[in-house]
């Protein structure tokens, strides 16, 4: 095993979503261990999502910190539903960089809502952001990665990825399509030298989870439910004893998963998830 904190010395490193959440976490982890970044978040609410997204002051801080530890970064506030946005960032990166190594599909978000009352707007902005989004992503890195003969490629999918839930139509339908979808595209990309894997998050400890919006509907006995009203529920999904997860956990699985060494590992699901997945996969 080389030293963990020059094991990504060299590489370039696409993370989206980044403004905040996991996707920051996966970024300052790659910039510790020597990469240079490429991030970017579409910093704009939507109507089909009742929290609010990042920021791009949340955005720009990521930048800072990224460069606060040594190392490059090109910051854009791209979204990844725009498939030539996307692919012009990439590019760019391309052009400045000369390559991009490591790709992090982790821009997401959350809609819940009983099917009875499963806006357009809902199904528009989760399967837009968690699906498309996701094969925008990886279409905009492929070409390199493959021109290149090597790169690592980690999409994000969900406990809910490989179960159900209600009011999660649109969630499920997304993170199911991600597996799927990187197993075809890690198929495709075996004589490439480019890896593609998944990780599959329980609850963790983001403004995903943490909103008042999740809380009500959670807990719609309650006119003003807290963070201790909800955990108990939060907690069952899991089959550890434990509510709710660091980001820094589901990191330690895209580092594992994103390592020059793993070469070898495609087109698996990691659970970051305190048991959960025992009830629902082999
Ligand atoms: N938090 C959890 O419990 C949990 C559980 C399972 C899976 N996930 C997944 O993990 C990933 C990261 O989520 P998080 O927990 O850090 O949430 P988060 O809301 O804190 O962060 C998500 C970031 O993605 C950005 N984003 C959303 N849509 C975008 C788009 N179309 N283009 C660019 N940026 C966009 C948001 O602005 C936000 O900054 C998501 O794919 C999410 O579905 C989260």
């Amino acid at each position: 095993m080389g030293n963990e904190n020059t094991a990504f010395e060299g590489k370039v490193a696409l993370v989206t979503g980044a403004a905040r959440g996991q996707g920051r976490s996966h970024a300052l982890a790659f910039a510790e261990r020597g990469a240079d970044l490429v991030i970017c978040d579409r910093c704009a609410d939507t109507a089909g999502v009742a929290y609010a997204l990042g920021t791009q002051e949340e955005l720009a801080e990521t930048a800072r910190l990224i460069e606060g530890l040594g190392r490059k970064v090109i910051s854009a506030k791209v979204d990844t539903q725009d498939r030539p946005a996307l692919e012009q960032l990439v590019a760019r990166a391309e052009e400045e960089f000369g390559h991009v190594d490591i790709a992090v599909a982790n821009a997401g978000v959350s809609g819940m809502s009983p099917i009875t009352e499963h806006s357009q707007a809902v199904w528009d902005d989760v399967v837009g952001t968690n699906l498309t989004g996701v094969f925008n992503t990886l279409a905009a890195v492929a070409p390199g990665m493959a021109q290149r003969g090597y790169g690592r490629i980690v999409t994000v999918s969900s406990m809910l990825g490989r179960s159900s839930a209600p009011t999660q139509a649109a969630y499920t339908a997304s993170k199911w399509g991600v597996i799927g979808m990187s197993k075809s595209v890690a198929q495709e990309l075996a004589h490439s030298g480019v890896t593609v894997n998944i990780v599959a998050p329980g609850n963790i400890d983001t403004p995903m989870v943490r909103n008042d919006n999740l809380f009500r509907t959670i807990r719609p006995d309650l006119d003003a439910p807290t963070w201790d009203d909800v955990a108990p529920i939060l907690g069952m999904l899991h089959a550890q004893p434990v509510a709710i997860l660091d980001p820094a956990e589901v990191t330690r699985a895209v580092l594992f998963l994103t390592d020059e060494a793993s070469a070898h590992i495609t087109g698996i699901v990691i659970p970051v998830d305190a048991g959960a997945a025992t009830r629902t996969s082999a």
